[in-house]
């Protein structure tokens, strides 16, 4: 079994640690965070992600995990060093890559011969070649070899994604390379494929690119649908028996949001300009998409009377989707702001408790409940922003009691229409 250094221990780097430790390697995470780092020692799991704690607690009790601070302590013994960095979106849209090349030129002097660098952050095409040249111009060894290998882990799944992903790709000019890094997934049981490193680049950004399209197009169908006055959930249904479309992210809602698809889109686009290639279709789906959150402020505006200040509103959910307490480019952020700034006042439940507490801090004036009924008490309007199991199942009877108007904008079309209007409620749905 290989040992591995990861850096960076966050929602990739720290499923990626535990994914590897499980699979039997000799797995060390680094992170510059220090608290973060003691924590994992202790088996505390910062995220909230299915399996990961049990994962990560196995691997301690093993020997297999451990946690460091600095990506320098992490990379001495290590065959093979996974980059698990943050690559946010710079002013100009572009992938900002000063973590990755910091975490490069930190490690460079202390890479030993014949280890492999995987880039795991989600980075632009031609990255591979500048991650070895400051290698390189850091004083690393000539045999240090880099390869890319993207990771397509969704949060809230990330453990089972990891380990059952439907392919790994790995792009590497060195077939020995490519080889020993297709080795660490030797119990994984999915098709591995080898590309070049630009290829492998071009895929992650090209596949989370189509992702957002199919949602952007959903989302525009649904527009269409409430003019025309049919039911996208219907046409979504009818369209996804075609084996060639598929059924999944065909959900219309809010539009997308999150730590990937906002920047990673940006990213594709400022790739495409920078190349002089006239990518006005995933402009198209930015746009969409923009264009979708401020529609479901919309839909709120409306319920509440076509005027918004002074207006008492609920929201349930602030993540950006549900099983995950990741807060970063949220729809529901996005709306929450824009009904502040008309002058309501807004209440919101989130079920992931630590993403409550934070969202508290980014946006002072949201007022945070502790539960679902609390957050509608004298409302006029209830906004559903995130799809979270749990409020299917609460007592609409007492959320219309506890409202001065049953009025509720369900941007994730996740309640049942005909029972609500059932008991009086005036329901707006999306597409439907
Ligand atoms: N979150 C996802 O769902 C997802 C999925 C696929 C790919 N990605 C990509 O993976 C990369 C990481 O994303 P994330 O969501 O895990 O980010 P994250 O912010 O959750 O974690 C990054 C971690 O890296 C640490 N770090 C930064 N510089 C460091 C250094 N020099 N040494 C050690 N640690 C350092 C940070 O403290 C942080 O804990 C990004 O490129 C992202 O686009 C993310």
């Amino acid at each position: 079994m290989s040992k591995v250094a990861i850096i960076g221990a966050g929602y990739v780097g720290l499923t990626t640690a535990a994914c590897l430790a499980s699979l039997g390697h000799d797995v060390t995470g680094a992170d510059i965070d220090a608290d973060r780092v003691a924590r994992l020692n202790r088996g505390e799991i910062p995220i909230l992600e299915d399996g990961l704690p049990e994962l990560v607690a196995d691997g301690i009790a093993g020997r297999r995990l451990r946690f460091v601070v600095g990506a320098v302590t992490a990379v001495g013994n290590a065959d093979f060093v996974f980059l698990c960095v943050p690559t946010p979106q710079a002013d100009d849209g572009s992938a900002d890559l000063g973590f990755v090349e910091a975490a490069v030129r930190e490690i460079a002097p202390k890479l030993r011969p014949g280890t492999v660098v995987i880039n795991k952050s989600t980075v632009p095409v031609g990255t591979t070649r500048i991650v070895k040249r400051i290698l390189s111009d850091a004083g690393a060894t000539d045999r240090i070899y880099v390869a890319s290998n993207p990771e397509f882990l969704r949060e809230g799944v990330a453990v089972s994604d990891f380990l059952h992903p439907n392919r790994v790709v790995i792009g590497c000019e060195d077939p020995e390379a490519a080889v020993r890094v297709s080795d660490l997934y030797r119990n994984v049981d999915a098709p591995i494929l080898v590309t070049d490193a630009a290829s492998a680049e071009m895929i992650k950004y090209a596949s989370n690119a189509f992702l957002a399209t199919k949602i952007s197009f959903i989302n525009a169908i649904a527009g269409l649908c409430e003019a025309v006055d049919a039911d996208v959930r219907e046409v979504a249904l009818g369209m996804g028996y075609d084996t060639r479309i598929g059924f999944e992210f065909l959900h219309p809602g809010p539009g997308y949001g999150g730590s990937c698809f906002p920047k990673d889109t940006a990213a594709l686009l400022h790739t495409a300009r920078s190349s002089g290639f006239d990518f006005s279709l995933l402009q198209g789906v930015i746009d969409v998409n923009r264009r979708q959150h401020e529609r479901m402020v919309e839909k709120i505006r409306n319920l509440a009377g076509g005027d918004l200040d002074g207006a008492t509103i609920a929201v349930w959910g602030l993540t950006f989707k549900a099983k995950t307490d990741d807060l970063r480019d949220s729809p529901a952020l996005y709306i929450t702001d824009h009904l502040m700034a008309e002058g309501a006042k807004v209440r919101a439940y989130e079920p992931a408790e630590e993403a409550a507490a934070r969202a508290a801090t980014m946006q002072p004036g949201l007022e945070i409940v502790s539960d679902a009924y609390e957050a509608v008490a004298g409302a006029s309007v209830l906004g559903v922003l995130t799809e979270w199991d749990e409020f299917r199942w609460v007592d609409f009877e007492r959320v219309k009691a506890g409202m001065t108007a049953p009025n509720v904008v369900d941007t994730r079309n996740l309640l049942d229409p005909t029972a609500l209007r059932r008991r009086g409620f005036t329901y707006v749905g999306v597409g439907r």
